[in-house]
């Protein structure tokens, strides 16, 4: 960890082209410390829905490569009909019984209009997989679409600051567990 670069995979929860959600992580990709590298997850199409009895093809594999490789996971998510985005559900699904979540430093940043819902089950979800999101590392971001501009950076003060407190309270676990603290 003292010579590698600390490396967190951000994935957006919607497939949209104009999803807030991917806005959300590109600005964040725009701003975060110089000294971590902040890779955006662009795949999440590509992944075929969930059938443990299938023959696994070179997406779910990449998917669950990088997810193995980053040192920490930054999701934003929307809420969609009350409840999580499926596609995302989907690529988690695909990790259940591999495991890349367990004990992986993750931050939530539930953006949508309301997002209540979606993110109370995202904590359960991850609680389940035994993901470590850690104190700070959880974010509901209600009415997102008025706190971003139109370049999809976020325009709110209080939002930015609470953006950056989650990222930064990841970054605090990932070197937390590999200080073995
Ligand atoms: C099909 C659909 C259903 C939605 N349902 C909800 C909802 O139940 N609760 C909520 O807070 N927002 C809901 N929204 C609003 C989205 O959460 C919000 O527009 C969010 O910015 C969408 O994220 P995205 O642009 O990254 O896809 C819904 C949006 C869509 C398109």
């Amino acid at each position: 960890m003292q010579n590698k670069k600390i490396t967190i995979l951000a994935v957006a929860g919607s497939l949209r082209p104009t999803s807030t959600n991917i806005r959300l992580v590109k600005d964040i990709q725009r701003w975060a410390p110089a000294d971590i590298e902040f890779i955006v997850y662009e795949d999440l199409a590509t992944l075929p829905a969930f059938d443990d009895s299938a023959v696994e093809g070179e997406p779910v594999a990449k998917w669950r490569r990088q997810l193995a490789e980053a040192d920490g996971i930054f999701l934003c998510s929307p809420e969609y009909a009350f409840g999580i985005p499926g596609a995302l559900k989907n690529a988690i699904d695909w990790t259940v019984r591999s495991g890349e979540l367990v004990n992986k430093p993750l931050a939530l940043v539930t953006a949508a209009s309301n997002g209540e819902k979606a993110h109370a089950a995202w904590l359960q979800i991850f609680s389940a997989l035994s993901a470590n999101i850690p104190e700070g590392g959880a974010l509901l971001i209600p009415f997102i679409k008025t706190k971003l501009n139109e370049r999809g950076e976020i325009a709110d003060a209080a939002t930015k600051t609470a953006v950056e407190a989650v990222l930064q309270a990841l970054i605090n676990a990932i070197k937390q567990m590999a200080a073995g603290t």
